[in-house]
């Protein structure tokens, strides 16, 4: 093998993504690469399909991997759904709300904002408010806030747009196996995800999802839509029926991973995995505080999976994130937007939320963090 490849060592990841891969997924993408059309693939393809759908609650026909990771699912989502000049109201509480609205204007939309507080929920209120002013052809979320480690109540925005002529788009990139999602129940039309974070697949895949209104409205459009390689009407006859039609040569490989990794979500079973994070987050928070060092968002709307900590007074954020990761081979994340330099973002995401990790975590901010750091924030 290559000596770059050689010489790469495992790192703990502990950041906002990617997560730590089994070995066992590791694995499955070295399997033997087969054509995309071989009948063996296929059945992989149409394996995956039935455990997102399992996975997600719902019964969409329209539920598969995009090749591409979590932003390709956004811009898959916006783009199939939004004509110029569609009504938009998009979320906002944080990079991933912002860049949707990046997306979304980009299309011409008619897009409004509503925004938070960053490190606070949406209010559901708020959105009420709204949504009795005018009305839209699509409400954007993202549930889990990766950049500051804030939950979003989708199924409480849910339950506001369900009754209307209305797409719910939620964004579950970091959600995504590391907490309850129930697609159909809480009326969500569109979801995307990405296989690095809770579902501790490497990065390069984006699992979406369509309800039947939203395949309506694809099928409803009065223009292309305007991106040929995220074409839903065109992947459509690549991943469904007897059948299957060449759109663009699938990343096998990828795909055996992502296979591989739902299957051991499966096994080990949702509200187990559920509770590991759960168990993991309580443990880091707990440890963290014996160090003096406090989490930034409310312990009502903390997410298990992303955990933001304020550094504190004094404390060189960059220096301590550098050591972690040459001298004890971990990685934890900075903050992003007005939270750079103000929170590291912890992950304990899928593969990666297990105490021995965050006992290994702390056990190194131990070594590293300055004996005396004056008043802690
Ligand atoms: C909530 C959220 N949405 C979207 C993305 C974009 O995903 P990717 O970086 O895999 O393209 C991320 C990545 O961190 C994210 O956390």
């Amino acid at each position: 093998m290559n000596d770059l490849l050689q010489t790469i060592k495992p790192v703990t990841l502990m950041g906002p993504g990617p997560s730590c891969v089994p070995d066992s997924v590791l694995k499955a993408l070295s399997r033997p690469t087969l054509g995309h059309l071989d009948p063996d693939f296929i059945q992989i393809m149409d394996a995956i399909k039935h455990q997102l759908k399992t996975l997600l609650h719902t019964r969409n026909a329209l539920t598969l991997p995009i090749s591409g990771t979590g932003s390709a699912g956004m811009e898959c989502c916006f783009v199939n759904l939004i004509e110029k000049d569609d009504p938009v109201l998009i979320l906002i509480n944080g990079v991933f709300g912002q860049r949707m609205q990046d997306v979304a204007t980009r299309l011409d939309a008619d897009v409004d904002i509503l925004e938070f507080d960053w490190g606070t929920p949406v209010i559901v209120d708020a959105v009420q408010k709204q949504l009795s002013k005018k009305s839209y052809k699509l409400v954007a979320v993202v549930h889990a806030e990766t950049s500051t480690g804030v939950m979003n109540p989708v199924s409480d925005i849910g339950s506001l747009i369900k009754d209307k002529d209305t797409l719910f788009l939620v964004d579950a990139v970091t959600s995504f196996g590391g907490t309850q999602i129930f697609m159909d129940h809480w009326g969500i039309d569109v979801l995307y995800s990405g296989t690095q974070k809770c579902l501790s697949c490497p990065p390069g895949l984006s699992p979406v999802s369509f309800s039947p209104a939203a395949v309506a409205a694809l099928q409803a459009r009065t223009t292309k839509v305007p991106n040929w390689y995220l074409d839903l009407s065109l992947i459509m006859n690549y991943w469904e029926g007897a059948a299957r039609a060449y759109h663009h040569t699938a990343p096998i490989n990828m795909l055996y991973g992502l296979y591989q990794t739902l299957s051991l979500i499966l096994e080990e079973g949702e509200a187990r995995i559920f509770e590991r994070h759960m168990e993991a987050h309580h443990l880091l928070v707990r440890e963290l505080d014996l160090l003096g060092l406090r989490m930034q968002v409310d312990a009502s709307c903390r997410l298990p999976m992303l955990n933001a900590v304020r550094i504190p007074e004094g404390v060189d954020d960059v220096e301590i994130r550098n050591r972690l990761l040459k001298e004890h081979k971990i990685e934890i994340g900075g903050g992003l937007g007005p939270l750079a330099g103000k929170i590291w973002r912890i992950g304990l995401m899928g593969h990666t939320a297990r105490p021995e990790n965050v006992e290994k975590l702390i056990q190194a901010l131990k070594t590293i963090l300055p004996p005396s750091q004056g008043p802690l924030m």
